[in-house]
Protein backbone atom coordinates (compact mmCIF):
# COMPACT_ATOMS: atom_id res chain seq x y z
CA UNK A 1 0.00 0.00 0.00
CA UNK A 2 2.89 2.11 0.99
CA UNK A 3 4.43 1.82 -2.20
CA UNK A 4 1.37 2.04 -4.67
CA UNK A 5 1.05 5.94 -2.57
CA UNK A 6 4.66 6.34 -2.99
CA UNK A 7 4.52 5.79 -6.99
CA UNK A 8 1.30 7.46 -6.96
CA UNK A 9 2.83 10.50 -5.35
CA UNK A 10 5.85 10.35 -7.46
CA UNK A 11 3.97 10.27 -10.48
CA UNK A 12 1.45 13.47 -9.74
CA UNK A 13 4.33 15.39 -8.19
CA UNK A 14 5.59 16.68 -11.76
CA UNK A 15 1.69 16.73 -12.87
CA UNK A 16 0.81 19.10 -9.85
CA UNK A 17 3.98 21.30 -9.96
CA UNK A 18 3.23 21.28 -13.82
CA UNK A 19 -0.04 22.85 -12.76
CA UNK A 20 1.25 25.42 -10.68
CA UNK A 21 4.01 26.65 -12.75
CA UNK A 22 1.89 26.72 -16.33
CA UNK A 23 -1.22 28.67 -13.96
CA UNK A 24 1.92 31.29 -12.60
CA UNK A 25 2.80 31.80 -16.08
CA UNK A 26 -0.58 32.14 -17.28
CA UNK A 27 -1.42 35.06 -14.46
CA UNK A 28 1.84 36.63 -14.98
CA UNK A 29 1.83 36.19 -18.83
CA UNK A 30 -2.04 37.67 -18.13
CA UNK A 31 -0.71 41.02 -16.62
CA UNK A 32 -1.44 44.10 -18.88
CA UNK A 33 1.49 46.37 -19.35
CA UNK A 34 1.01 50.39 -18.98
CA UNK A 35 -1.09 51.78 -21.65
CA UNK A 36 -2.34 48.37 -22.56
CA UNK A 37 -6.55 47.53 -22.21
CA UNK A 38 -7.56 46.01 -18.96
CA UNK A 39 -10.87 45.20 -16.98
CA UNK A 40 -9.95 44.95 -13.87
CA UNK A 41 -6.99 46.14 -11.24
CA UNK A 42 -5.37 42.86 -10.96
CA UNK A 43 -4.90 43.01 -14.59
CA UNK A 44 -2.53 45.73 -14.07
CA UNK A 45 -1.14 44.96 -10.75
CA UNK A 46 0.08 41.47 -11.24
CA UNK A 47 2.75 43.54 -13.56
CA UNK A 48 3.25 47.04 -12.23
CA UNK A 49 3.27 48.05 -8.63
CA UNK A 50 1.11 51.02 -7.96
CA UNK A 51 -1.09 50.98 -11.25
CA UNK A 52 -4.99 50.60 -11.44
CA UNK A 53 -7.35 50.20 -14.67
CA UNK A 54 -8.69 53.28 -15.30
CA UNK A 55 -11.12 54.30 -18.54
CA UNK A 56 -10.32 50.63 -19.19
CA UNK A 57 -6.41 50.96 -19.52
CA UNK A 58 -4.02 50.25 -17.28
CA UNK A 59 -2.61 53.63 -15.44
CA UNK A 60 -0.39 54.31 -12.61
CA UNK A 61 -2.14 55.98 -9.74
CA UNK A 62 -2.82 59.68 -9.89
CA UNK A 63 0.74 59.97 -7.68
CA UNK A 64 2.95 57.90 -9.24
CA UNK A 65 4.29 58.85 -12.83
CA UNK A 66 4.89 55.86 -15.43
CA UNK A 67 8.70 55.72 -16.42
CA UNK A 68 9.84 52.02 -18.50
CA UNK A 69 6.32 50.06 -17.21
CA UNK A 70 6.91 51.06 -13.90
CA UNK A 71 5.30 53.45 -11.50
CA UNK A 72 7.61 55.64 -9.73
CA UNK A 73 6.28 58.22 -6.80
CA UNK A 74 5.74 61.40 -8.02
CA UNK A 75 7.99 64.87 -6.94
CA UNK A 76 7.72 67.09 -4.73
CA UNK A 77 8.85 70.81 -5.07
CA UNK A 78 12.32 71.55 -5.58
CA UNK A 79 13.33 67.61 -6.03
CA UNK A 80 15.25 67.03 -9.27
CA UNK A 81 12.77 66.07 -12.34
CA UNK A 82 13.14 65.26 -16.33
CA UNK A 83 9.46 66.13 -17.10
CA UNK A 84 6.24 67.48 -15.94
CA UNK A 85 4.26 64.34 -15.33
CA UNK A 86 7.30 63.67 -12.83
CA UNK A 87 6.35 66.47 -10.57
CA UNK A 88 3.35 65.72 -8.09
CA UNK A 89 1.96 69.56 -8.04
CA UNK A 90 -1.04 69.78 -10.38
CA UNK A 91 0.14 73.40 -11.16
CA UNK A 92 4.34 72.33 -10.89
CA UNK A 93 6.31 72.50 -13.87
CA UNK A 94 9.79 70.88 -14.11
CA UNK A 95 12.64 73.39 -15.16
CA UNK A 96 15.95 71.08 -14.05
CA UNK A 97 13.11 70.87 -10.77
CA UNK A 98 9.44 70.64 -9.99
CA UNK A 99 8.81 74.31 -9.61
CA UNK A 100 5.11 76.15 -9.60
CA UNK A 101 4.47 77.35 -13.17
CA UNK A 102 4.89 81.05 -13.46
CA UNK A 103 0.79 81.66 -12.95
CA UNK A 104 1.26 80.01 -9.69
CA UNK A 105 3.81 81.05 -6.28
CA UNK A 106 5.17 78.69 -3.85
CA UNK A 107 2.89 78.98 -0.55
CA UNK A 108 4.59 78.40 3.45
CA UNK A 109 2.71 74.88 2.82
CA UNK A 110 4.88 74.03 -0.28
CA UNK A 111 1.56 74.28 -2.24
CA UNK A 112 1.41 75.69 -6.05
CA UNK A 113 -0.68 78.25 -5.62
CA UNK A 114 -2.47 80.93 -8.37
CA UNK A 115 -0.42 84.50 -7.95
CA UNK A 116 -2.68 87.56 -6.13
CA UNK A 117 -3.46 90.40 -8.22
CA UNK A 118 -3.64 93.69 -7.51
CA UNK A 119 -5.59 95.32 -4.25
CA UNK A 120 -5.78 91.55 -2.74
CA UNK A 121 -4.49 90.71 0.30
CA UNK A 122 -0.65 89.25 0.02
CA UNK A 123 -0.06 85.53 0.49
CA UNK A 124 2.54 83.58 2.33
CA UNK A 125 5.52 84.49 1.62
CA UNK A 126 3.88 87.90 0.95
CA UNK A 127 5.87 89.50 -1.90
CA UNK A 128 5.95 86.24 -3.99
CA UNK A 129 2.34 85.70 -3.84
CA UNK A 130 1.40 88.66 -6.29
CA UNK A 131 1.28 88.18 -9.35
CA UNK A 132 4.28 89.84 -11.71
CA UNK A 133 5.46 93.62 -11.22
CA UNK A 134 3.79 93.71 -8.13
CA UNK A 135 5.04 93.02 -4.34
CA UNK A 136 3.19 92.68 -0.91
CA UNK A 137 2.53 96.45 -0.11
CA UNK A 138 1.87 95.60 4.16
CA UNK A 139 -1.11 93.79 3.58
CA UNK A 140 -2.23 94.31 -0.05
CA UNK A 141 -1.13 93.10 -3.34
CA UNK A 142 0.40 96.32 -5.54
CA UNK A 143 1.53 97.13 -8.96
CA UNK A 144 5.32 98.86 -8.80
CA UNK A 145 5.16 102.58 -9.50
CA UNK A 146 5.03 102.58 -13.70
CA UNK A 147 2.44 99.88 -13.86
CA UNK A 148 -0.91 100.05 -14.46
CA UNK A 149 -3.50 98.04 -11.86
CA UNK A 150 -5.90 96.21 -14.09
CA UNK A 151 -8.30 93.40 -11.92
CA UNK A 152 -5.85 90.50 -12.71
CA UNK A 153 -2.58 92.01 -12.41
CA UNK A 154 -0.41 95.29 -13.53
CA UNK A 155 0.33 95.78 -16.86
CA UNK A 156 3.51 97.99 -18.06
CA UNK A 157 0.63 100.34 -20.69
CA UNK A 158 1.29 103.34 -18.67
CA UNK A 159 4.97 103.36 -19.21
CA UNK A 160 4.66 102.25 -22.93
CA UNK A 161 2.28 105.44 -23.45
CA UNK A 162 5.17 107.45 -22.11
CA UNK A 163 7.70 106.15 -24.32
CA UNK A 164 5.00 106.42 -27.17
CA UNK A 165 4.38 109.79 -26.19
CA UNK A 166 8.07 110.87 -25.82
CA UNK A 167 8.96 109.18 -29.48
CA UNK A 168 6.05 111.45 -31.03
CA UNK A 169 7.25 114.37 -29.64
CA UNK A 170 10.87 113.22 -30.54
CA UNK A 171 9.40 112.94 -34.08
CA UNK A 172 7.42 116.63 -33.80
CA UNK A 173 10.64 117.96 -32.61
CA UNK A 174 13.04 116.33 -35.19
CA UNK A 175 10.49 117.41 -37.93
CA UNK A 176 10.31 120.79 -36.60
CA UNK A 177 13.67 121.64 -36.62
CA UNK A 178 14.36 120.04 -40.17
CA UNK A 179 11.58 122.94 -40.92
CA UNK A 180 14.11 125.11 -39.78
CA UNK A 181 16.83 123.65 -41.45
C1 LIG B 1 -8.24 40.58 -16.65
O1 LIG B 1 -8.54 39.72 -15.59
C2 LIG B 1 -9.69 38.92 -15.82
C3 LIG B 1 -9.99 38.15 -14.55
O2 LIG B 1 -8.86 37.46 -14.14
C4 LIG B 1 -9.42 38.03 -17.02
O3 LIG B 1 -10.57 37.27 -17.30
C5 LIG B 1 -9.06 38.88 -18.22
O4 LIG B 1 -8.68 38.08 -19.31
C6 LIG B 1 -7.93 39.82 -17.90
N1 LIG B 1 -7.74 40.73 -19.01
C7 LIG B 1 -6.56 40.89 -19.60
C8 LIG B 1 -6.55 41.85 -20.75
O5 LIG B 1 -5.55 40.34 -19.22
C1 LIG C 1 8.38 93.44 -0.85
O1 LIG C 1 9.17 94.06 -1.85
C2 LIG C 1 9.26 95.44 -1.69
C3 LIG C 1 9.95 96.04 -2.90
O2 LIG C 1 10.86 95.16 -3.49
C4 LIG C 1 9.99 95.75 -0.39
O3 LIG C 1 10.11 97.14 -0.21
C5 LIG C 1 9.20 95.14 0.76
O4 LIG C 1 9.89 95.32 1.96
C6 LIG C 1 8.95 93.67 0.54
N1 LIG C 1 7.99 93.19 1.51
C7 LIG C 1 8.13 92.05 2.15
C8 LIG C 1 7.04 91.71 3.10
O5 LIG C 1 9.09 91.31 1.99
Amino acid sequence: MATLTTITLLLLFPLVSFYFEVAVAASAAGGVRLGGACTINTNCTVNVTNSECKNKTCQCLSTFFSQSNTCQTKKALGTACKGNVECSDANAICSNNCKCKTSHYKDSTNNCKPRIAPTNTCGNPKNTSCVANAFCNATKCACYKGFETTKTGCNAAVTMAIAEMSTILMCFMLAYFGVLK
